[in-house]
């Protein structure tokens, strides 16, 4: 007998489809394909010789704990030194807790908070992953236009006023200020404030998603959010960025109310985040290997990101617009309305470059004319050749438009 399975699903597992762009991303992996599409870091930047190095460090002296289960929160001394190095110690670590990965904490996130059909906001466009995390549980988004200043504040205060004038609520507004995925925008100051006063006003509850702080290469750093408002702010970073994404080792800062449910999520999730994996952070930290390692993406990512801009000025056609990020690995470029960069996808693959349709980060749709593009991974001048390619497929893209349609295209065919 066979047995139906799909029968058996979950409501939730029910709802979960394969990320479309998952699958379009698979067929960028043919040779000779220039791919700006991937969010991935330079693997010529990974720390390797100093991973070497404390990996035996590592299991040479801390193997009896690095090896074993550890607490939920995290290793003590690692959130501690979290706290000093990245909050100035204006976060204690029992307001710190370890994630695999900031993609957990996401997942935790939707578990504590969202109910089927419960409201959230979050800009759009906005992260994918964040899209699919708190899809899983049926979360209703709320969408804010994102221009290069981060998430229109003007728009969120209208629909806040409205959703709370009909007596509903919102769960929490999802933000990422710094050098956004896909937008590549920083939230203004003043934006910053606003949101901050918005939160005192509704009663909002902000989560502060911000994998790629130190990655700035140009512009002044502005405060965090959670600097601004702690005890409304759930504040998330990553080791992905600034050591390697294999770590999978997120932190978390988190106001005294919620911290312990969120652990007890995280419990029946993974019961804990690597200890060994915790241990090299930690002595990456201790060690001081992470000041230079910045000092070094800094330079050559800034450096991509300059050739990328200079490129897209010579390539891509008039009526195109792109965000000029200060960090990050991203950038943002809106076409000419009429193109549709979903419907232009194939003919980029024909060309040999990729890139990722910015609709995929909309969650209620829209961004049709939108791509994402990815300076951190290839080399200078594959990122020049990239966006060469690219400007050109625009071109052809538009000229097609513009060639009148030949007389039998008008009649209906049966
Ligand atoms: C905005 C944002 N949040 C979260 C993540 C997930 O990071 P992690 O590798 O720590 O799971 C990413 C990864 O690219 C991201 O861009």
């Amino acid at each position: 007998m066979t047995t139906n399975f799909s029968s058996k699903y979950s409501a939730n597992a029910e709802g979960m489809k394969a990320s479309e762009i998952r699958e379009l991303l698979k067929l960028t992996s043919k040779p000779g394909m220039i791919s700006l599409a991937g969010g991935l870091p330079d693997p010529a930047m990974f720390p390797v010789d100093v991973i070497r190095e404390l990996a035996v460090d590592v299991i040479n002296n801390h193997s009896a704990s690095a090896l074993q289960y550890g607490s939920t929160e995290g290793v003590p001394a690692l959130r501690e030194i979290i706290a000093k190095k990245f909050h100035d110690n204006k976060v204690g670590p029992e307001q710190i807790f370890m994630s695999t990965g900031s993609q957990e904490g996401l997942d935790i996130l939707g578990k504590v908070f969202i109910d089927p059909g419960d409201k959230i906001v979050v800009s759009a466009p906005t992260y994918l992953g964040a899209i699919t995390a708190f899809k899983a549980y049926r979360a209703k988004f709320v969408t804010i236009e994102a221009d290069d200043y981060g998430m229109n504040i003007e728009i969120l205060e209208e629909r806040l006023r409205a959703i709370y004038a009909k007596g509903d609520v919102v769960k929490f507004v999802y933000t990422i200020p710094n050098f956004h995925n896909p937008n590549g925008s920083t939230m203004s100051l003043k934006r910053r404030k606003k949101i901050v006063k918005l939160a005192e006003e509704y009663d909002l509850l902000i989560v502060e998603d911000d994998p790629y702080a130190q990655l700035r290469y140009t512009g002044e750093q502005l405060p965090r959010l959670h600097d601004l408002i702690p005890e409304r702010t759930i504040y998330m970073s990553t080791f992905s960025k600034i050591m390697a994404p294999a770590m999978r080792l997120g932190w978390n800062v988190v106001p005294e109310e919620i911290y312990s449910k969120m652990i007890i999520c995280k419990q029946s999730i993974d019961l804990c985040s690597s200890p060994l994996n915790q241990y090299l952070a930690l002595k990456y930290l201790e060690g001081g290997h992470l000041e230079p390692h910045i000092e070094r993406i800094r330079k050559v990512y800034g450096n991509k990101r300059k050739v990328m801009l200079e490129s897209i000025e010579e390539y891509f056609p008039m009526g195109s617009h792109w965000t000029k990020p200060e960090g990050g690995m991203f950038l943002w470029a809106t076409l000419d309305h009429r193109i549709n960069t979903r419907k232009m996808f194939p003919r980029a693959l024909e060309n040999n470059v990729a890139y990722v349709i910015g609709g995929a980060f909309y969650p209620n749709g829209g961004g049709e004319n939108t791509m994402r593009l990815n300076f951190s991974f290839s080399a200078p001048e594959i990122v020049r050749e990239g966006i060469k390619r690219l400007g050109n497929v625009i071109e052809q893209e538009l000229e097609l438009m513009a060639t009148p349609m030949p007389e039998w295209a008008e009649l209906n065919f049966p």
